[in-house]
């Protein structure tokens, strides 16, 4: 990816007339560190730009996004810390288009099961149990829904077989175009549990491979079955209570409005906004909580690799004021039946 000299150069005094016509005389123009840490940034993770022009465009994304997570971490009001990571070149609508596409359905009410269960456990992690495959990256492509879901069936698969199979994402972006379900372009993830309960299974992760694009469905594959659930349920909406009893018992699809900067350079810490509840993004809730200064928290598992948040991971302040909970959390929760 290195770029010539002689193109960098030209680059380098090209921001530098940029700068000299905002600043005067600097012996050392904090900028060009940062033109410099851009720079080490495109190799950390090989971000090829096609030409200069494109480059100015993304090194000023990546200026004020810079900017904006050094001026958020140094006022450290929040219990939680932003970090430049692999969206650093990208505005909040150009990351929201491309990662997200989750559609959120006008609720339906189903039965569920664990209305009545009582003395939950303190906290839970999902992770110790065996129950979370290792995080996955669904890359550009609108299909947070199907790694949801996949999430949530690969956790009760574990918990009703004890077998940890990591399971195809892209047998549903492929297969599932039964209703408003659109591959890259978004979908449901009840839907996609109605596709594996009507389909009698899903397909493994290495027999029907991940590649983020909307493939046509392949048949042979799709009548592989490694693992089954029976339906699924709702958990009631706008109700913490409720979520967190579906949660001490399995991994649940959850959506989130994940449309901000702070969550796109969430880093570490107990998230805490600031969020809307204006649904976009599908993830699993896998486990819950409490710091040792006693905040409450949801564990996430996210689809947007390990280097974003905690190893992939949010946590996420859980029983907040608003019944929607933070980001809309238990507004559209969902879980499969073994
Ligand atoms: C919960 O308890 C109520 C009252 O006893 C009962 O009507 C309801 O069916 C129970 N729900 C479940 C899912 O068992
Ligand atoms: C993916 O498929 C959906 C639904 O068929 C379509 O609307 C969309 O344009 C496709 N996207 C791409 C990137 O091919
Ligand atoms: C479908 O998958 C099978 C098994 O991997 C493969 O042999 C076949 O070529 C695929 N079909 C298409 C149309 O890609
Ligand atoms: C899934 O269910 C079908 C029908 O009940 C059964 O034939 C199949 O063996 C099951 N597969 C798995 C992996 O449990």
């Amino acid at each position: 990816m290195a770029l010539s000299t002689a193109k960098l150069s030209i680059f380098a005094v090209l921001i530098l007339a940029t700068l000299a016509s905002q600043t005067k005389s600097r012996m050392v123009p904090p900028q060009l560190s940062l033109l410099e840490r851009h720079k080490q940034w495109m190799e950390q993770y090989g971000r090829v730009y096609k030409d200069d022009e494109e480059r100015v465009v993304r090194f000023k994304i990546f200026k004020k996004n810079v900017e904006f997570i050094k001026a958020f971490n140094e006022v450290g009001t929040r219990p939680y810390k932003l970090g430049i990571n692999a969206f650093a070149d990208l505005t909040k609508e150009e990351f929201k288009a491309t990662r997200n596409g989750l559609k959120v359905k006008s609720c339906k009410i189903t039965s569920f099961k664990y209305e009545n269960v009582s003395a939950l456990p303190s906290s839970m992690d999902w992770r110790k149990k065996g129950a979370v495959t290792p995080i996955k990256d669904q890359a550009q492509c609108g299909s947070c829904w199907a790694f949801s879901a996949i999430a949530a069936t690969e956790g009760i698969h574990q918990l009703s077989t004890g077998k940890l199979i990591s399971l195809s994402e892209q047998e549903i972006v492929d297969c599932d175009r039964t209703s408003q379900d659109q591959g890259c372009e978004g979908g449901y993830m009840e839907d996609a549990f109605e596709f594996i309960t009507k389909n009698k299974g899903i397909a493994t992760e290495s027999t029907y491979p991940y590649q983020a694009t909307n493939g046509t469905c392949n048949k042979t594959k799709e009548s592989s079955h490694a693992a089954n659930i029976s339906g699924y349920e709702k958990v009631p909406i706008n109700n913490e209570e409720a979520l967190l009893k579906a949660v001490a018992h399995q991994p649940v699809s959850v959506s989130i409005d994940a449309g901000g900067l702070a969550f796109q350079f969430y880093s570490s810490g107990v998230f805490t906004g600031d969020c809307g509840t204006d649904l976009d993004h599908g993830v699993a809730a896998v486990g819950y909580g409490k710091t040792d200064d006693g905040t409450k928290y949801w564990l996430v598992k996210n689809s947007w690799g390990t280097s974003w948040g905690e190893e992939g991971y949010i946590r996420m302040e859980r029983d907040i004021s608003a019944k929607e909970g933070l980001c809309g959390i238990a507004m559209d929760s969902s879980y499969p039946i073994a």
